[in-house]
């Protein structure tokens, strides 16, 4: 593991103003061995003008100066810059401007020209700290603002591969770094066990690529990574474990770097929340497993229902060879007739199980009435228009088939309230069994019964359209004759 170090770098800028050639030589040579940028001016009014234009940490600054004072030149920089550092050099100490002066005009320190300059060095030294400390500050700002800006939206729900995308593009703004990757734990994402990997860089490529990219030390030093819960410095790179207080760790991000973050601690905040991010999707997709897991069951137990309804219908359609089929074609004209209504797909749903289902009832109906093809008597009919009744009681038993119950039991009814079994009228008569109603009449007119033969369609609809408004809904026996066109 190594320590960040300091970085005492070129990045630091110094301008000296001074109107002696000499006296700036001298500072050239020192403050170039000290390893900082250097830049000479000798007139204090140019010297204004490149701080407005140029960016520097530190201005070592003569006070004695021709056409103004030194303290004129800083009065007049903190007008539009706050933040440069300002040494004045002072050639005898009566010259020095007052203190109160120097404190007002925010100059951070002062001392007299001397022939070895062992002061001033220190004095630059100790101003070159300050400035990299306030650097420190203020990217710990910058970084905070960004980890503020950007973890809302890695909370926001999303694909785990976006999301690992997501993550690392913000961990390598942070870094500055170009080649990073991301790996995430053997988890049961979507049903399938799998690793997740994501690389940026030289490092985006597929995981058995990358698997055969991966040297036996380096795979040990994530593995320590993991088992410490610490960051691990390599050489190269930075390996970031991705765990939060709540949760064991899930996986490691890997940057390649040969500098270290100075904002360290701002990476490790960062990474705790992309853990937590992580295993919020990871939550979520173990909810949606279960969820489709109960959609399965559910779609089973529906399936058996159909079954067990299936050998009841068959049961009927055995009973009476002439009613065989009816109901499959009662269900598909109801169907087509939603369809011209513009209906959802649950209304449509309802009136295919409707259809098939109608005349269920009649499994309850004796079959010398059922069956008797001589004219019924009135106590006989009146048993037959039970069926929606008992049809709607049987549905009734399974709660998955309530929807349809009243589809069931008011087919028969007619517009004209002289329907059974209730006499409903208009309105009171649900949409969907008016459409039921009219599919049954058609279809049972179209085919043979056994006390009489089937009708020409011709025929068939002029009897619906007789009784348009009367025993159908207009509306329905419109489109219906729309559709069958
Ligand atoms: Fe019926």
């Amino acid at each position: 593991m190594r320590k960040a170090k300091l970085e005492k770098s070129s990045d630091i800028k110094i301008i000296v103003v001074d109107d002696e050639k000499g006296i700036l030589d001298s500072l050239s040579v020192i403050i170039k061995r000290l390893g900082y940028q250097y830049e000479g001016v000798n007139n204090p009014l140019e010297a204004i003008e490149r701080v407005r234009e140029e960016e520097f940490d530190l201005m070592i600054l003569d006070f004695l100066m021709q056409p103004i004072l030194g303290d004129k030149v800083v009065e007049e920089i903190r007008k539009f810059n706050k933040d440069i550092y300002i040494l004045l050099l002072t050639g005898y100490k009566d010259a020095a401007p007052p203190l109160k002066a120097i404190k007002s005009l925010d100059i951070q320190g002062y001392c007299e020209k001397a022939d070895n300059f062992d002061q001033l060095i220190l004095l630059i030294e100790s101003a070159v700290k300050s400035v990299y400390q306030k650097r420190t500050i203020k990217n710990f700002k910058d970084g905070l603002n960004k980890i503020l800006v950007t973890v809302p939206d890695i909370y926001r729900l999303k694909s785990i591969n976006e999301l690992l995308e997501e993550i690392l593009g913000h961990i390598m703004s942070f870094a500055h770094c170009k080649n990073a990757f991301i790996i995430i734990d053997n988890l049961i994402w979507s049903g399938k066990n799998e690793s997740l990997f994501k690389g940026i860089g030289t490092y985006d490529v597929s995981l058995d690529k990358f698997i055969e990219m991966l040297e036996p030390s380096f795979l040990e030093e994530m593995g320590r990574t993991r088992t410490l819960k610490q960051v691990v410095y390599l050489e190269n790179g930075i390996i970031l474990p991705l765990m939060s207080d709540t949760i064991q760790t899930l996986g490691v991000v890997y940057l390649e770097t040969n500098k270290i973050p100075v904002e360290m601690e701002l990476l490790r905040i960062y990474a705790t929340q992309a853990a937590t991010s992580i295993n919020n999707v990871y939550l979520h997709s173990i909810v949606s497993m279960k969820n489709d897991e109960l959609d399965r069951t559910y779609n089973e137990l529906k399936q058996r229902y159909l079954d067990a309804i299936q050998v009841l219908r068959l049961t009927v359609d055995a009973k009476d060879v002439y009613t065989r089929g009816h109901s499959d074609r009662v269900a598909y004209y109801a169907v087509k007739i939603g369809k011209s209504f513009n209906l959802d797909e649950e209304s449509l749903e309802k009136l295919k199980t409707a259809g098939i289902f109608h005349d269920i009832g009649k499994i309850g109906i004796a079959d010398d009435i059922l069956f008797k093809t001589d004219k019924l008597n009135e106590s006989e009919y009146a048993e037959i228009k039970k069926h929606p009744i008992k049809g709607a009681n049987i549905l009734s038993a399974v709660s998955m088939f309530k929807d349809i119950v009243p589809l069931v039991k008011y087919h028969h009814e007619r517009i004209d309230g002289r329907g059974y079994p209730f006499g409903l009228k208009g309105d009171e008569i649900p949409f969907l069994a008016r459409i039921i109603s009219v599919a049954d009449a058609f279809d049972a007119m179209t085919s043979d019964r056994q006390y009489r033969s089937k009708l020409d369609l011709a025929e068939a609809k002029n009897q619906i359209i007789a009784n348009s408004g009367t025993q159908f809904d207009s509306d329905v026996v419109e489109k219906f004759f729309g559709i069958a066109e």
